[in-house]
């Protein structure tokens, strides 16, 4: 596989197009795992990415593309917490493209990216009503640790939820030594 290339802010436009297309739009016979029916409206914004991006200085968002010059097809976010542990979010794989095993290839990419740099400890938070989705995370070795974060009620920044029950589950993966 080839790398994945860290985002600039001229690719900001693309990415948002992406995450949105993958979150928010309706399954298909490719698109399999989407939050369509759960939460309405954009993932994100260009504003609130960009907004993202500069709050986390350590951050990188980390981008797929088939050829250097090509459309956007994945991107994943990555970010050091400390003493190893890292937070991986906003992994998305083009609907047209899902299913075809890029979305696996992308995340154990991250996950060699993430070691490289010293990481030892991956985590992550999911919606808790999207159980296939968690059941993919499982097979990649990922488990929940117990926890849950709020689902953020009365900020539509990323998006209207469509129902009352919503959470994150926090699911966290030890990396080979
Ligand atoms: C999650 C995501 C990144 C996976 O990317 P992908 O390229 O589709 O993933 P892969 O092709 O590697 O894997 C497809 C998997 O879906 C499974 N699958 C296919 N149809 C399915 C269905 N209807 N229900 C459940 N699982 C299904 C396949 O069996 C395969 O799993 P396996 O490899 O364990 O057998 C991608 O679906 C995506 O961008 N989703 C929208 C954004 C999102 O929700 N991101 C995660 C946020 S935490």
């Amino acid at each position: 596989m080839r790398a994945l290339i860290p985002a600039t802010d001229a690719d900001v436009p693309q990415i948002v197009a992406l995450m949105n297309r993958a979150y928010r739009g309706s399954a298909t016979s490719l698109a399999w795992t989407t939050e369509h029916g759960y939460i309405t409206g954009d993932r994100t914004t260009e504003a609130f990415l960009r907004e993202d991006m500069a709050a986390s200085p350590k951050a990188s968002l980390m981008l797929w593309r088939d050829t250097e010059d090509g459309g956007l097809k994945g991107c994943v976010w990555l970010q050091p917490l400390g003493e190893g542990l890292w937070y991986l979010g906003s992994l998305a794989v083009d609907p047209d493209r899902q299913n075809g095993g890029l979305g696996r290839a992308l995340l154990g990419a991250a996950e060699l990216g993430i070691a490289a740099q010293g990481g030892r400890r991956v985590r992550m938070t999911v919606v808790n009503v999207r159980t296939g989705l968690i059941a993919w995370y499982e097979r990649r070795g990922y488990r929940a640790t117990g926890e849950t974060n709020p689902f953020p009620y009365g900020d539509n920044r990323f998006g209207v939820p469509q129902r009352d029950d919503l959470c994150f589950v926090v699911l966290e993966k030890e990396l080979p030594a």
